[in-house]
This record gives C-alpha cells, structure tokens and sequence, in this order.
C-alpha cells in the first residue's frame, strides 16, 4: 500500500526491509510530548496569521492533547508503517478530528519540526543534568563540611605527597561539577534557538510568524538561517560533550572510591545501600555503582565521537543520515543521568573514617616538604639546599623503619648543624595544613570559607 504521507507519486509502497531500516518510531517515540508543543505553537501561529481558520486550530490543539493524554496513558498503537513520531502523530490526530489534521503541515517540513523536537528535549536535558549535578555538588559541600579539618595524604602519581584536608579533597570535585553546570548552561544558552519555521530548508511563502513560535516554544529567537536551522545538530554534540566531561569527573571520583574503599585503604565505608555483595565469598562487600559509574564514561563519549562521525562529512541541508542522532543522546543522557544520581547518594550515604585518613596521612613522609619550608625560613637556606638536606633526612628514616618526627635532634643535626627543636613543630599534620593558608589552599580556615562560598553559590 502506498504511503499516507507522501504516496502521491509512488506506485509501490516499501519493501519490508526498508520499512525496518527507515523507521524510527521504536526510538524517537520519546519525543512526543516536544512534537506535540512544536505543533501546537504552529497551529496557534498559523491562525494568527491567518493561514489556516480558528476553527480549525482549535480542533488541531484540542485533538493533539487528547494525542498527548493516549500516549501518555499507554493507550497509543505506535506504527512502524509511519516512521516516526510526527507521522504517528499526525495520522493519529487525523483519525480523532478528520478533515482539519491536513492543514498541520502547512508551512512546516519534518527537518525543521524534528530539529525543533530534538533541541527541546535536549534543552530538559540540559536542564535535568544542572540539577543533578547541583545536588550532587551539595552533597559534597556537605561531607566537606563534616570533615572540613580531617587530615589526608594527598597524592601525586598516587603516591603520597603532602597532607591535605578532606573537606580540601571533596572541593576540588565540587570545582569540576561546577564547571560541569557551567558548560551544560553555556549549551543551553547557545542551542536556544527555534529551527521551526526554517521547512524543508528555504524557508516558506507563507506569511509565518517565527518569532511568535520561538517565544512561544521558550526560545530566545528563531533561528536566522533556514539551511543551518535544519542541518545542524551541533546542540546535541554540545550536550554530549558536556556529558562526556561530566562522565569523566564522575569516572575519576568513582576511582577514587573505588580505591578508599579497598581494605587495604579503607579511607571510607560505603553504604549497604549502594554496594553489592558476593555469592561466593561471604565477606565481600564490593563497590559495584562506583565502578559501574566509572564505566559510563566509555558509552558517553563513545556517543559524542559517534554523532560526531555521523555529522562530520553531510553536505547541506537534511540528510537521512541525521536520523542515526537520537539513540546516541538518549543513551547517553540515559547513563548520564543514572550516574548522577548514583553518585549522589553514594557521597550522601558513605562515610570517611577520619582515624585512618589521619594515620594514612602521617605516613609516607608527608611533611617532607613542610621540613624543607622550615630550613628555608628558620636558617635561610636556599629551597634546593633544603631540599637536597631533607632528603638525606627522608632516606635516614627509611633506612631505620620510622617517620621523620621520630629522628632524634642528634640524627637531624647530622644533616644540618643548624637544626633546632623548633623544627618538630612543623612536622605534625595538622601543623602542616594548617600552614596551607595561600588561597585555594588546604588550611581549615581556608576550606571552610570555600565552603561558605559555594553554599552561597548553589543555594
Ligand atoms: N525521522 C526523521 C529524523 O529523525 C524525521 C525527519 C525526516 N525528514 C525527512 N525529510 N525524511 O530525522
């Protein structure tokens, strides 16, 4: 049988396989409550513009609503035969108000109506993606602000470099989400224009109104070339860009708990709630959404390279092609989404044991460098004399199994004839934090009005 939409000059209808590879419906069926806003701005700007009859708009805006309540209850028969989720809506509004459901399509092509769809959807996504990360970057202020003062190793090629605070280390993620929100706002702010009215690709004779639609559709302004309006999809690699820098945050922190929650660190605990066990060795309790929120990031970007390679050599304006953009995002927005959320209640629910930070903290020659400071500020020694001093000192402990506190004054001399007592001081953790007091530093002072700052920022 011939096609509804467009069967006019075919003899023949589809061959079954062109049918399946052409079709779209099992996937683009998630747009439907943007295409139904899309066609109800158009009608209502046909209208206005006297293109079409009140009449008829209104039982066009009507019957799309009772479109929108059947697909939104399940009582909706999504048809292969018709593609996709505008011809399905269309010939579904046909059969419930006849005659008028024809004169939808006026001044419209599906290039710039599934543009249009696609850039709403991916405007909520946007969206949806600040506000989990804003929850997320909330839960991190909080455990930060628990153990503002906890003491750490931090690390350097995950070795043990100078102590740093807790709250320090959950800030420095708090940093990368935020970054996060900005460049999904920044996304948001530049995809915000409507391609609707742009048609096939020219534009239309027809006296349309884009600016009534684009305001009424939420955006800032149509979209001020019809070729461009239909053929970009830059949106949607911005938004999988975005994504895919977020996943990757979110891969290096579920690393990092991943490794914290090791026996052999056990910097924290993670909770019942988001761990699994083992059906064969009883005593595990295994990190299984920290991993699998480390993994994610392979699908994201693996989606953003895909759409990139699908775009990257199209000649203007639509291609078929073009269609291959949906299942990557929202896979992508999917999986992103999930591990947001994931991760948010992993940072809410797990708990950081302050003794071992602090015991971890202390070992590994942490103050090294807080010794090497000291010679420079209590002798006026040279940095790489001290350095070269401490050194000698670090090795001296190694040799006899302890840390550098437990040198004697004798054994310190012996690097350096100057060397006071007054150098333990400087040798403690704590002392050495809270030394850090160079903004963005580690010191407690420091990391709490950082907090301050953001609880500003996010509230
Ligand atoms: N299902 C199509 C897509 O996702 C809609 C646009 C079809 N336009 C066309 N000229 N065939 O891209």
């Amino acid at each position: 049988t011939q096609n509804a939409m467009w069967g006019g000059r075919f003899a023949d209808g589809p061959d079954a396989i062109m049918e399946a590879i052409n079709a779209s419906i099992s996937f683009d069926q998630r747009l439907y409550a943007q295409d139904i806003a899309g066609s109800r701005a158009h009608a209502a700007m046909l209208a206005a513009q006297g293109i079409i009859s009140d009449k008829d708009a209104k039982a066009i805006r009507e019957g799309l609503l009772t479109v929108l309540s059947e697909i939104e209850t399940g009582n909706f028969a999504f048809s292969t035969a018709l593609e996709d989720i505008h011809m399905n809506v269309e010939a579904r509004l046909k059969e419930i108000i006849g005659e008028p459901a024809g004169r939808l399509h006026t001044a419209r092509s599906r290039n710039d109506q599934v543009a249009t769809d696609f850039r709403l959807w991916v405007r909520d996504r946007c969206d949806e993606a600040v506000g989990k990360l804003s929850a997320l970057c909330m839960a991190l202020v909080g455990q930060a602000e628990a153990g503002a003062d906890w003491v750490m190793p931090g690390f350097t090629h995950l070795q043990t470099a100078q102590p740093v605070t807790w709250g320090h280390h959950m800030l420095a993620y708090v940093e990368m989400f935020s970054r996060d929100i900005g460049r999904f706002t920044d996304a948001r702010k530049r995809m915000n224009e409507c391609p609707l009215g742009a048609a096939a690709l020219a534009g239309t004779s027809f006296p349309i109104d884009r600016f009534a639609t684009a305001a009424a559709l939420g955006f800032d302004r149509p979209a001020a070339n019809s070729l461009d309006a239909v053929s970009d999809r830059d949106f949607a690699l911005e938004f999988l860009a975005a994504a895919a820098i977020t996943a990757m945050h979110l891969s290096r922190f579920a690393e990092e708990l991943v490794i914290w929650s090791s026996a052999q660190f056990r910097f924290v605990a993670l909770s019942d709630r988001f761990s699994t066990g083992s059906s064969i060795m009883p005593q595990k309790k295994n990190p299984d959404a920290a991993e699998l929120i480390r993994a994610k990031v392979g699908r994201i970007m693996g989606a953003n390279v895909g759409l990139m390679m699908v775009m990257k050599g199209l000649p203007l304006t639509y291609s078929k092609d073009m269609q291959e953009d949906k299942e990557q995002v929202f896979d992508a927005a999917d999986n992103l989404m999930l591990a947001l959320a994931a991760m948010e209640g992993m940072v809410r629910d797990m708990s950081a044991n302050r003794a071992n930070l602090e015991k971890a903290a202390s070992s590994g020659f942490s103050t090294a460098t807080d010794l090497a400071d000291w010679l420079v500020r209590a002798l006026g020694l040279p940095f790489r004399d001290a350095h070269h001093i401490t050194g000698s000192l670090v090795a001296m402990a190694e040799k006899k199994g302890c840390d550098l506190p437990d040198l004697n004054l004798a054994e310190m001399q012996s690097a350096h004839a100057g060397i006071t007592d007054e150098v333990y001081s400087v040798l403690g953790v704590h002392n050495s934090v809270a030394s850090r007091q160079s903004f963005g530093g580690t010191a407690p002072d420091q990391v709490r009005a950082r907090i301050a700052d953001w609880k500003a920022r996010l509230a």
